[in-house]
């Protein structure tokens, strides 16, 4: 059944799923285990663990430190160079606007994990993450509102690879689509966020929230570990098709259509510029390495997956070397 939109702002998804209960409570010195009994001890708290006293002013002069996004207008930029700065603010707010929305998937993802994995540790583990996407959803939401008022919509291929997994009845997919795939991106990119991005407020929670998508990641590892040893070559080849389109998807979405269209550029000329600008290129090569050497780990990174990534510059060559 399609999903029903409700509202501007309700997205609905209709799923049949196997929920599970498992009575065999297991033994408490797995992995899972000592990855959970880390993230007890590792909760912070929004409300008094960001200091939220700074003040933001958007469109004030950014100076981009790492390098990864050039800090003047490089040779064919869609936007001219006066109106670099106001690309800095608005790739910050697309940024943190993608990041509380992939939160928020996350959020409902991981829950739908805990109702339908069949090990009690894993069911314990996705819990325990899921009061972590909770506090990330709360963080992003709570710097949006206070500190920039400007935010964009979810982008159209997030929405459109949640709306899927929500969808999902295959326990293994939700693991690859959000534990993979959308925290991989997450935990890098919260990293650059956190030592590229112009004020304390945002630098301070993407700190936080990185520290807690490295255990989010050891969890994905951790629950697929072997598990793809076992399929069938058909049911591999499922789960190959869906990990394509959801790069793909992901990858489209650096391409910053929606922040070109924002600035009165034109959005086929910004996205040109993206794919070939070298800074741009490495930027997002960057975004998806963790994807890469999650997809290695876990016995998934298929001939498929690597000529995709080639092809999109999602990664060098190099990458790919054994
Ligand atoms: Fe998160
Ligand atoms: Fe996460």
């Amino acid at each position: 059944m399609p999903p029903v939109r409700a509202g501007d702002t309700l997205l609905e998804v209709d799923a049949h799923i196997r929920a599970c209960l498992n009575w065999d409570y297991g033994h408490r010195d797995t992995r899972l285990w000592q990855l959970y009994e880390r993230s007890k001890v590792a909760q912070w708290n929004v409300s008094t663990d960001i200091d939220w006293t700074p003040e933001v002013r958007l469109g004030s002069v950014l100076n981009p430190r790492d390098g990864l996004v050039p800090p003047v207008a490089p040779p064919g930029s869609p936007v001219p160079p006066e109106l670099w700065n106001a690309f800095l603010w608005e790739f910050q707010v697309w940024m943190v606007s993608q990041f509380l929305h992939g939160e928020q998937g996350a959020l409902l993802t991981t829950a739908r994990l805990v109702e339908t994995v069949p090990d009690i540790e894993a069911k314990t583990y996705a819990a325990a993450q899921v009061a972590d996407e909770a506090r990330h959803v709360e963080a992003y939401a709570r710097y949006i509102d206070e500190k920039i008022g400007a935010s964009y919509p979810v982008n159209a291929g997030l929405e459109r690879l949640l709306r899927d997994l929500l969808g999902e009845s295959r326990w293994d997919v939700l693991y690859l689509g959000v534990q993979v795939v959308i925290e991989g991106l997450a935990l890098v990119a919260t990293r650059v966020a956190s030592t590229s991005f112009g004020d304390p407020v945002i630098q301070a929670i993407t700190r936080l929230v990185a520290r807690d998508e490295a255990r989010h990641i050891s969890f994905g590892v951790v629950a697929l570990d072997g598990l793809y040893r076992d399929m069938t070559s058909a049911e591999l080849a499922d789960r190959d098709a869906f990990l394509q389109e959801a790069v793909h998807v992901m990858a489209q979405r650096f391409l910053l259509g929606e922040v070109w269209e924002r600035l009165g550029a034109d959005a086929a000329a910004g996205r040109r510029f993206v794919r070939g600008d070298p800074r741009m290129t490495a930027f997002r090569r960057l975004l998806f390495f963790k994807v890469v050497q999650v997809l290695r780990q876990i016995g998934m990174l298929t001939p498929g997956l690597r000529d995709l990534m080639l092809a999109e510059s999602l990664a060098a060559p190099e990458a790919f070397a054994r």
